[in-house]
């Protein structure tokens, strides 16, 4: 990050914090200079990006003052769901998205694909090519069935962050964290039983749902805090529960984040209807703050959450490395890694092993959690100009992907027909949902706003949304 961009965030941030108030007059470029240990052009400039941003402005002869409308939209209102579970079905959408995605002239603002671009990626790449070379037939065999040695024992090591103590024997390698969600809830429901989730929620899971035969039983969220305990509770009450399955920690697609309080609380109910949770931590790396949140696994105590991730996010997802730390039920899923691909691949579990080792990881994360920020702020910032008045965003606090609410006459789908013609895609809000909720929603990748494509592609959005309502 450039000196003039951590200048202008941190004037941001005490503007967002009320420090400075609407109308206020901020300090002087001479003040700031001298204040921060910067030239006077590094402040003009922060005060150039504060105006692009849309929270200062300059008055002539006078200096900048906090500008007047807060541009920061909404947050998305709570979704009314009924509380039925309900058999999931829809592969067609979900099919119909990957399809398309196949296509260079499009920028690509549907998928939930990180910053593959980002320099600190490259130590991860030349391990990859210098293996080949080192670890001759290790390579071409099979590893263990609950995968590499020493890949287990650095993901345990890293475990240590989201405030849980692993050891390495507790850690099964899977294909991804799909396979991690999907061997798990094979493994702990039959068909017809139902699971409890978060609404909306990722698709993946939904599929991993439908394809086991189980009903999803949504919650409602809260764009900050997310699942509703209230509604939890109910639902416990309500229904024959078999388990809940969670992102607790920067969820997709909206972002939000449970509280710690909250996160005890599902553990607690979990202990009392005596269920297992499936908690999905794959974003949980990506905290704009440190340090990051803890998991509900850290409180666990009895081996009743069973912990997915992957490097999918946080790394890359053409790996496909995922993990899973089953607790209790730590046999029975391994059984299951067995029968449905046996181990995973070795090099690239071979590579994040060496990648985490050598720090490589850390320094990777420090840059992509101060810039997903970064780029959240300014995706935030089109959204209120490009999309007309009235559209709700989240804002989350760590990952790179936004939930908007778009005007109730929208139809998302539609949307995305439109934008697709024009090379933008969005991903529909529908897809998130087992019912026919958030057809007027969309998902929206924030992980590449320095691509000057980026701003085009919401530009085009905001133009198609006006066509629509015109
Ligand atoms: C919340 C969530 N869980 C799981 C997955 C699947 O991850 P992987 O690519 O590691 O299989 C994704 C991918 O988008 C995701 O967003």
């Amino acid at each position: 990050m450039k000196l003039y961009e951590r200048l202008a965030d941190t004037l941001g941030e005490r503007i967002e914090q009320g420090y400075f108030q609407t109308g206020d007059k901020l300090p002087s470029i001479r003040t700031l200079s001298q204040e921060h240990g910067v030239s006077i052009s590094t402040v003009q400039e922060a005060y150039r990006l504060l105006e692009d941003r849309g929270l200062a402005d300059a008055r002539p002869k006078s200096g900048y003052y906090v500008s007047p409308q807060n541009r920061t939209p909404e947050l998305p209102s709570v979704g009314k769901v009924i509380q039925q579970p309900l058999q999931v079905s829809k592969w067609a959408h979900v099919l119909h998205m990957f399809n398309s995605t196949n296509s260079e002239l499009v920028t690509w603002l549907s998928v939930a694909l990180p910053n593959l671009e980002s320099s600190t990626l490259k130590p991860l790449q030349s391990t990859m090519t210098d293996l080949c070379r080192r670890v001759g037939l290790r390579g071409l065999a099979y590893d263990r069935l609950n995968g590499a040695e020493e890949l287990r024992h650095q993901l345990a090591r890293v475990s240590v962050d989201s405030g849980c103590q692993l050891s390495p024997d507790e850690i099964i390698i899977t294909t991804g964290c799909q396979e991690a969600l999907s061997i798990s809830l094979r493994t702990i429901a039959q068909p017809g039983e139902i699971i409890v989730m978060e609404s909306p929620g990722f698709f993946g899971s939904l599929q991993a749902i439908e394809a086991s035969g189980l009903k999803a039983l949504e919650i409602p969220c809260h764009p900050e805090t997310g699942m509703s305990m209230e509604a939890l509770e109910l639902a416990l009450e309500q229904w024959p529960v078999k388990a809940i399955l969670t992102t607790p920690t920067f969820n997709n697609p909206v972002g939000h984040t449970m509280p710690d309080s909250h996160k005890q609380r599902m553990l607690a109910l979990a202990t009392q209807y005596d269920i297992p949770i499936i908690e999905d931590d794959i974003y949980g790396d990506l905290s704009y703050s440190y340090p990051r949140p803890r998991t509900i696994k850290s409180w666990d105590t009895e081996g009743r959450v069973i912990l997915c991730s992957s490097a999918s996010k946080t790394m890359a997802p053409g790996l496909r490395v995922g993990w899973v730390a089953p607790g209790r039920y730590l046999q029975k899923i391994m059984h299951m890694k067995y029968i449905t691909s046996m181990s995973s691949t070795t090099m690239p579990q071979l590579a994040v092993a060496e990648f985490i080792a050598q720090g490589g990881y850390e320094r990777h994360l420090r840059k992509v959690r101060a810039q997903y920020k970064q780029n959240r702020d300014r995706m935030l910032e089109w959204v209120a100009r490009y999309l007309p008045e009235g559209t709700r965003a989240s804002k989350p606090q760590g990952g790179f992907v936004l939930w908007v609410e778009l005007d109730e006459r929208i139809d998302a789908n539609e949307l995305n027909d439109h934008c697709q013609a024009r090379g933008v895609s969005i991903a529909p809000g529908n897809l998130f949902s087992a019912s026919d909720k958030y057809r007027n929603f969309i998902r929206i990748n924030f992980a590449m706003t320095t691509d000057e494509g980026v701003e085009n592609a919401m530009r085009i959005v905001g133009e198609e949304v006006d066509k629509m309502l015109a």
